[in-house]
């Protein structure tokens, strides 16, 4: 294995990139490089384990697995959401399974040793038959996985030492509050096993350059991708084109730009809008996103005012909170995405439609989704073109002559930002140098160059 022992390096990292827009092939199926990642990264990082509307009530528990830790985050009467470990203090066995309520604690299937929902345990069938060193107090309680709740989510850190959840990741957490994602509800969530490494998945989603190529319905003419040259600039074509846009993009991601927000929109069909392309495009995004805050505050939601220029971010169309979870707003609603790997080569990806809700008419606990394949007929356009590159992108990459990916240093930085801050934690570096890492990545990654991230 090649090794690269750079000065900064406490451990040495494989395939480290050696030049910021290049990386190794083996990175991406490597069984080594995959566990480094699984004994350096995922135990120091925030993992978004749970949207807190599937732990809606008090003793509302989810067991979220990551590699081969499972961790239960659980709604407790006073003391908040809380993590454990899934690990029962007498022989192992994992207390629960899947999602459930314990009304009254958990117990254990095998020999029935029960714990609270605060972890503390509660009961030892035939204690007496226990020496007095294996009944320590503080030892019989299910061990503490450190949680916070964010953004409608739980999330857990296997790290005593990391730091807070919102410093590892901002400023992805001030633009997504400032557009209100707490307020954003489940209207549906799937979920769909790739026969590809994690970080290739999650990348697939992170850069503008594939879309002329892989969504050629998405490139319309009159609007983002051309059409802007003065002379020939036509407002009407521009709006016509604008609304086809936000019904494919409605349509293709199945909810994306929500149903409603498309309406709103064709009710604009007939604003005059200035000559000028620039003014005009101004001009109709002020009015679109005016529109959308009035009708949705008319119907009882809370939304931000889309206008609000003070508000950083506010019409960014991507948060990411490295190293797996991101949010795509557009105008009220969003899509979200969380990838977990399930082997070198396997990965977990999960896609949930979020929307916004008056009080009370919010829907119930959302129903886990049974992972489709890539292939299944029942994606919406729009990721099935992206599922049908995925696994081929996986097969070409082992081909003997392929050496490392050549990024674009414009279209494709974020990757290699991703890239170099995964290798940071491989390296072991101090959470004081992945913090400006992270700073720099948890912004919206499309279009965004390769910055120095300090790594
Ligand atoms: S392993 Fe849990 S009670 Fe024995
Ligand atoms: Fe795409």
């Amino acid at each position: 294995m090649a090794v690269v022992d750079r000065k900064w390096s406490a451990l040495p990292v494989p395939y480290a990139l050696e030049r910021p827009d290049r990386a190794r092939k083996e990175r991406y199926f490597d069984p080594d490089f995959y566990q480094l990642e699984a004994e350096r990264l995922w135990p120091r990082v925030w993992q978004m384990a749970c949207r807190l509307e599937e732990i809606p009530e008090p003793g509302d528990f989810v067991e979220y697995e990551i590699l081969d830790q499972s961790v239960i985050v659980v709604r407790t009467e006073d003391l908040g959401v809380r993590a454990f470990e899934n690990a029962c203090r007498h022989r192992g066995v994992r207390v629960v399974e899947g999602r459930g309520t314990c009304t009254s604690g958990f117990t254990c299937p095998f020999h029935g040793w029960c714990y609270g929902a605060d972890g503390a345990n509660t009961h030892i069938p035939q204690r007496r038959a226990f020496a007095e060193h294996n009944l320590e107090a503080d030892q019989l309680d299910l061990r503490t996985v450190r949680c916070e709740v964010w953004g409608a989510c739980a999330w857990i850190n296997l790290d005593d030492d990391a730091p807070p959840l919102r410093q590892c990741i901002e400023p992805a957490a001030t633009i997504l509050d400032g557009w209100r994602v707490e307020s954003l509800r489940t209207e549906w969530w799937y979920a769909c096993r790739l026969p590809v490494n994690w970080k290739l998945a999650e990348e697939a989603f992170q850069e503008m350059y594939h879309v002329v190529e892989t969504h050629p319905q998405l490139v319309i003419p009159g609007m983002r991708y051309g059409g802007r040259d003065g002379s020939s600039f036509d407002p009407r074509k521009f709006v016509d084109a604008e609304l086809r846009y936000l019904q494919t993009m409605s349509e293709g991601m199945a909810g994306m730009v929500h149903a409603d927000d498309v309406r709103i929109a064709e009710g604009l069909r007939d604003i005059e809008l200035p000559a000028d392309p620039e003014q005009a495009m101004a001009t109709w995004y002020r009015a679109l996103n005016d529109a959308v805050v009035r009708w949705h505050r008319a119907a009882g939601h809370d939304i931000p005012d889309l206008n609000d220029l003070s508000a950083r971010g506010i019409n960014e169309p991507m948060g990411y909170c490295f190293p797996h979870y991101f949010v795509l707003p557009m105008y009220s609603s969003a899509s979200s995405y969380r990838f977990r790997p399930l082997g070198p080569e396997e990965t977990l990806m999960e896609i949930w439609s979020l929307t916004r809700f008056a009080d009370g008419a919010e829907p119930g606990r959302p129903t886990p989704p049974e992972p489709w394949e890539c292939d299944d007929p029942r994606w919406p356009p729009i990721p099935a073109q992206d599922f049908s590159n995925l696994p081929r992108q996986q097969r070409g990459l082992h081909a003997r002559g392929f050496e490392y990916m050549r990024l674009s240093e414009r279209a494709e930085g974020h990757l290699s930002n991703l890239e170099r801050t995964v290798d940071g934690f491989l390296a072991g570096l101090p959470y004081e140098r992945l913090l400006p890492a992270l700073r720099e990545i948890n912004v919206n990654p499309l279009d965004r160059p390769i910055v120095d991230i300090g790594i």
